[in-house]
């Protein structure tokens, strides 16, 4: 039988995990519960604008670069060359990790096709927000987009090319010259060369043994039968082409992502886990249809910690916009959910849930393309009792109120997705899991 004996008529055991809001679900925790059970975590898209957290034994670690499989130590990862890499960021990470006594020896490949984040990026990140000023994304100042700008414009340098680290320097003060010229014409301080490199050539030098090939990495261990779980960064919303552009980061942080920042096929690719909170938020700015200016925004806020983990930033709070996931399911092909943060919404009095958009009388089933229109939506709710009795501590759904209960059955019923796993508390282990 033709094809019969391919690695595509095996059966595809690999997993993605997918933010599906604006970044900042809780993939982190998800990531690393579930790599429990994996022997791969790759990470596809997006760089250290990403802050993924996870809590073991009452430690907190907030990860950016590295995957968020990294603490089990069985565990190996790789940074895919879709994510662009800034190796003095990776530098401090390294260092923290080391300094809470995880060794990574051995266990982290980088892609040699993955772009490296230059001086010249934050300087760039911050001067195109200078100009946009009110208008302005909100972005991280991690220098994501100016990378992924060099990278489409092919004047981009890869971890590959560190192999020939004088070459590496002539080309980046090359690109330092050029990022001065335009920095100055927008009145923005220009760089110092030689400081910049001081920090970035050791930091570069320091992860050059660590860049390999990354692709022939995964297709090995995918042969060998081994577990692979990719970790997407940010959210479907924030995609460059789907999400709220131009508020949105500059990679598709959806399945799409994952195949073109790994070198994966589809075909191996055997369930997308969406992650979704039981409530929304949104760090920076743009259109944001179910935001709480109010006191209850506020409250999840507060409950929430919902404070950035790369920025600090306060994060915009709001309902649950089930119209916004629900695009995000049908075109990642969600096959189950995971239900962040349900504790945060114990004690509410009552809960909504955006089951619909409304722009100039007419009723919209998914999100309109253009912000001006998303700007001007008004959400239509539906409204559910909420439950007074803590939700953490719950071993199973049977243990939870019936108010909570009925929350994860209509967002189930709405998304057409099972609700999988539910998050109770930040801790590894304040996680339900259901039986598929
Ligand atoms: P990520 O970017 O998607 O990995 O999410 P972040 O780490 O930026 O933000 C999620 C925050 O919520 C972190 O502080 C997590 O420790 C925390 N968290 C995750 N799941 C839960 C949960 O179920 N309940 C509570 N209370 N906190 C959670
Ligand atoms: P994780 O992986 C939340 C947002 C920024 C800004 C926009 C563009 O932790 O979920 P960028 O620096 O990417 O050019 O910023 O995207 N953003 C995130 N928001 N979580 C993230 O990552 C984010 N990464 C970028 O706040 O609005
Ligand atoms: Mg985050």
């Amino acid at each position: 039988m033709p094809g019969s004996a391919t690695p595509a008529a095996l059966p595809a055991a690999h997993r993605v995990v997918l933010g599906l809001q604006w970044g900042d679900e809780g993939k982190g925790k998800i990531i690393d519960v579930l790599a429990a059970h994996c022997d791969l975590v790759v990470r596809c898209q997006g760089g250290a604008n990403a802050g993924h957290t996870v809590v073991v034994g009452g430690r907190k670690t907030v990860l950016h670069l590295l995957p968020s499989g990294i603490l089990h130590r069985h565990v190996r990862c790789l940074i895919g060359h879709g994510v662009v890499l800034d190796p003095v960021a990776l530098g401090h990470e390294l260092d923290e990790l080391a300094a809470g006594g995880c060794d990574i020896a051995g266990r982290l490949l980088i892609s040699e096709r993955a772009h490296l984040v230059l001086p010249t990026h934050p300087l760039l990140d911050r001067a195109y927000e200078a100009a946009r000023g009110a208008g302005k994304v909100g972005t991280t100042l991690r220098g994501i987009g100016p990378c992924y700008a060099d990278k489409a414009l092919r004047t981009g340098i890869r971890a590959g090319d560190l192999v020939d680290l004088p070459a590496v320097e002539r080309a980046v003060r090359a690109r330092i010259a050029h990022a001065n010229a335009l920095a100055q014409a927008w009145g923005v301080e220009p760089l110092d060369a030689d400081a910049a490199l001081a920090s970035w050539l050791p930091a570069a030098q320091r992860i050059a043994p660590l860049v390999g090939d990354a692709i022939a990495a995964l297709h090995a261990a995918v042969d060998a039968g081994q577990r692979v779980l990719f970790e997407g960064a940010q959210g479907v919303q924030l995609d460059i082409d789907v999400g709220t552009y131009p508020f949105v980061t500059s990679s598709n942080t959806g399945i799409g992502g994952v195949l073109t920042g790994t070198g994966i096929s589809h075909r191996q690719i055997g369930e997308v886990i969406g992650v979704i909170k039981a409530y929304t938020t949104r760090v920076g700015s743009g259109p944001f249809v179910t935001e709480l200016a109010d006191e209850r925004g506020e409250r999840l806020r507060q409950r929430g910690q919902e404070f950035g983990a790369t920025t600090g930033r306060p994060r915009r709070c709001g309902w649950l916009d089930l119209v916004a996931v629900r695009q995000a399911c049908r075109l990642n092909g969600v096959d189950a959910l995971a239900l962040t943060k349900l504790d945060i919404l114990d004690g509410e009095p009552e809960l909504a849930l955006c089951v619909a958009y409304r722009l100039d009388g007419r009723e919209l089933t998914a999100p309109p393309a253009r912000c001006a229109d998303l700007e001007r939506v008004q959400p239509v709710y539906e409204v559910l009792p909420g439950w007074q009795r803590p939700v953490s501590g719950a071993r199973g759904v049977a243990d939870l109120p019936e108010a909570a209960r009925a929350y994860i059955a209509r967002i189930e019923r709405f998304l057409a997705v099972p609700v999988r796993w539910i998050g109770t508390g930040a801790a590894r282990d304040a996680l339900i899991e259901r039986a598929p």
